[in-house]
């Protein structure tokens, strides 16, 4: 599903900041991948590498066996939009838009979902995410997890490959912090969601059967839960 061959990504000109020192690894389809690592390890550098947010220095990225160096501007748009959903660390839903416009807007610039009816999608999404009586609030209505969710539903309206969070509880409380993940990890094992997720708290473990752990641009292990236990 996923293949990253020995990436690099340096930033800067004069003073020159080494994100990404060459890592390499697979994602298999549904798999629940968790990148940690402390700040400034190369976390969201890596996470932004795999989802074609940035290019990387050097080294090859694989997704569904295209190298993705290879594909056009116009292919690598219609990727981001048809192929992979994120969710960030703000929640990134749009403040003039109510919850069901959020969710739908993918599906407005994917040429692909045309004539497939938008409003019901959307509400079908946020019915799963338990927002299904949140439909017309606006985001200032509604609280942080729900906006979170909002965001989950909107990154999955296209159907993705593969949805990469960035710390997707990062600013949100216990609570909503357990029924955001519990929601990605029930995504994970009902439909097979393949899911790329960053976190830095080591307790997120749990959720994942994939654990890259990154120290200062380098893999440090890339292990597997196998019967409970990391390998
Ligand atoms: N656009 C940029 N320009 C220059 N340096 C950058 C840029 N983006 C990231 N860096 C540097 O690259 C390194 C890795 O950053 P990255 O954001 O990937 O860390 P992280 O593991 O996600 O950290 P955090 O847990 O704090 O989010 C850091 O030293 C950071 O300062
Ligand atoms: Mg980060």
């Amino acid at each position: 599903m996923l293949k990253v061959e020995n990436v690099t990504r340096t930033f800067g000109t004069k003073v020159l900041t080494h994100a990404l020192k060459g890592v390499s690894f697979e994602i298999k389809k549904g798999e629940f991948v968790i990148i940690m690592g402390k700040s400034g390890s190369g976390k969201s550098t890596l996470l932004h590498q795999m989802g074609l947010l940035d290019t990387p220095t050097s080294g090859e990225i694989y997704i569904a066996d295209k190298n993705i160096k290879e594909l056009s501007t116009g292919q690598q748009t219609e990727f981001r939009l048809t192929t992979l959903g994120y969710i960030f660390q703000e929640y990134a839903i749009l403040p003039e838009l109510t919850a069901i416009e959020n969710v739908y807007l993918p599906m407005m610039v994917n040429t692909k979902s045309e004539g497939t009816p938008k409003s019901e999608k959307a509400k079908e999404m946020l019915e799963m995410v338990d927002l299904g009586h949140r439909l017309n609030h606006y985001s200032n209505e509604l609280s942080g997890g729900e906006q979170q969710r909002v965001a989950i539903a909107r990154a999955l309206i296209n159907s993705p490959q593969i949805l990469f969070a960035d710390e997707p509880c990062a600013n949100l409380d216990t609570l909503s912090t357990k029924t955001v993940l519990g929601l990605l990890e029930n995504l994970n094992k009902s439909i097979g969601q393949t899911i790329v997720m960053v976190s830095h708290d080591p307790d997120d473990q749990r959720y994942a059967d994939h654990v890259i752990w990154l120290e200062d641009g380098l893999i440090k292990s890339d292990k597997y839960k196998i019967k409970g236990e990391l390998i």
